[in-house]
């Protein structure tokens, strides 16, 4: 059943395989009384490569069943050579997963299916591509977005354009079967979004959020050279199969969030899971042997305001166990609040009391202080800083400081600064209460436990209020552990 990772990196309340390399999650639906994550999953090895989609089901966000790879390269046909990403739709007692059939030999990804009837133990792929021809004037296209609205399938398709658009592509089926290309749903030429990052060159991965006549297109934006870069979300309204949209902005601001997909859940929630690559050098990760994680399930809502707002899945209060940190008071200096287990979930409230108070908290992972994830005020520019730059004593781990929005944190705000930050074992995801998130990797050397620190800098002290729970891992079924069922007892000798 549950299985502690040897590895200690190996996060245990995020999913991913306990081997080999996973990017982008797949398949989102909620069919059978279970919500199905799929993922882009090379089953021989951790580099980017063979892409199967591995599957796991829950019935509750928390215990979890790793089933049988869902979908395979087929020899010979259209997705030879990967299965690349794409959604999945419930429809009555069947599930449909639209994906992006990869093969060398050509550029474009074009949109293939495989259908269920077992409740998505069991796929069979199409086989022949259920879209053959792209629309002029596209110079890349994969990554199909499935979902029913206004008694009619609709479906957008990430793409560039030979003009230097970015764009995600509008279908619509009465059926699943036959498709109509109605044009571009968004397009843009690439548009600044934060310092240093824009909205890219071709979308991956379109997602489409939808409710109450207003909308949120969240898209992966990526360059031909560079390849991935950010997720970026466009708030705002559909007319006549065009979105308006207002000015973009970053879905994430941390540097290992990637190609998020949707899961429309049946109590109307929009939920989200994301790909978190690795931040360390590719000889590392072969010695490790696995690659990438899917970030906690998080509801994404649209705000008044126009922004989209996430915060983790309600379910994940569950995996809280024992409360390891109860800390508040004040510091002109360093005070320790206490020790946390390698995964844990941590509440925060932070008050600089005075315009020139920096400081934060401190995550220190080494008996010798000298490994630290640091979560700092900057009181100037109204913003939260997360520095991984000591966050592990091995040199092939990356480093940098990630910045994000936080107007409570300017000097003069009066308003406390509030966060959430679940760390486990190498990932490290900060919520904020205006819904804005930072997701990393950081590969701390030293064992748990490790030691939470308020640190208070420049003029004045810092209020501080903390929680921390320890968290237990996600309940998972292995796929070896039901291979490894005792077999059946033969009795065909006493069957005559
Ligand atoms: C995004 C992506 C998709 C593609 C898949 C291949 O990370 O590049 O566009 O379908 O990954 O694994």
């Amino acid at each position: 059943m549950s299985v502690m990772p040897a590895d200690a990196h190996l996060p245990v309340a995020h999913l991913r395989p306990s081997r080999n390399w996973i990017n982008d999650p797949n398949g989102l639906a909620f069919h059978d009384g279970h919500y199905h994550v799929c993922f882009q999953y090379n089953p021989y090895g951790p580099e980017h490569a063979n892409m199967h989609w591995g599957h796991f089901r829950s019935p509750d966000l928390i215990s979890w069943e790793e089933l049988p790879p869902a979908l395979a390269p087929m020899p010979g046909g259209e997705d030879a050579d990967g299965c690349f990403s794409g959604n999945a739709v419930s429809d009555g007692d069947r599930m449909i997963a639209f994906y992006s059939a990869f093969r060398t030999d050509r550029w474009a990804q074009p949109v293939t299916t495989a259908e269920s009837r077992d409740n998505g133990v069991t796929w069979t792929q199409r086989g022949s591509l259920l879209i053959p021809e792209l629309p002029d004037g596209t110079t890349m296209y994969r990554d199909p977005y499935v979902w029913r609205e206004a008694g009619r399938w609709r479906m957008l398709v990430g793409s560039a354009l030979a003009d230097g658009r970015a764009a995600a592509l509008l279908y619509e089926s009465g059926h699943l079967e036959q498709w109509e290309y109605r044009g571009p749903f968004l397009d843009r030429a690439p548009q600044p979004v934060a310092p240093g990052a824009d909205t890219g060159l071709g979308w991956e991965c379109p997602q489409y959020l939808h409710a109450d006549g207003r909308g949120a297109v969240i898209l992966s934006a990526w360059d031909p050279e560079l390849g991935p870069r950010r997720t970026v979300v466009y708030t705002g309204r559909e007319q006549d199969g065009r979105f308006l949209a207002a000015a973009p902005a970053l879905l994430d601001h941390g540097p290992d969030f990637y190609a998020p997909a949707l899961l429309p859940a049946p109590d109307g929630r929009w939920l989200l899971w994301g790909w978190s690559w690795e931040a360390r050098d590719p000889a590392w990760v072969r010695e490790a042997g696995w690659a990438g994680l899917l970030t906690l399930p998080r509801e994404v809502t649209l705000a008044e305001d126009g922004s989209v707002r996430q915060r983790p899945a309600t379910e994940l209060l569950a995996l809280r166990d024992e409360r390891a940190v109860t800390a508040s008071g004040e510091t002109a200096g360093t005070v320790v609040l206490g020790t946390v287990g390698p995964s844990f979930d941590l509440t925060a409230r932070l008050e600089p009391r005075a315009a020139g108070t920096t400081g934060g908290l401190r995550l220190v992972t080494s008996a010798d202080s000298a490994e630290y994830l640091d979560i700092k005020i900057d009181p100037a520019a109204g913003e939260l800083v997360v520095d991984r730059d000591h966050a592990s004593l091995d040199p092939r781990a990356h480093g940098g400081t990630y910045r994000v929005p936080c107007p409570e944190a300017r000097a003069v705000s009066g308003a406390p600064v509030e966060l959430r930050l679940v760390v486990d074992r190498s990932v490290a995801e900060l919520y904020l209460p205006s819904g804005r998130t930072l997701t990393l990797r950081f590969y701390p050397t030293g064992g748990a436990p490790w030691r939470i620190e308020a640190r208070a800098g420049g003029e004045g002290g810092l209020g501080y209020t903390v929680a921390a729970w320890n968290l237990r891992p996600y309940t998972m079924r292995y796929a070896s552990d039901v291979s490894a069922e005792p077999a059946l007892t033969d009795v065909s000798g006493v069957l005559r």
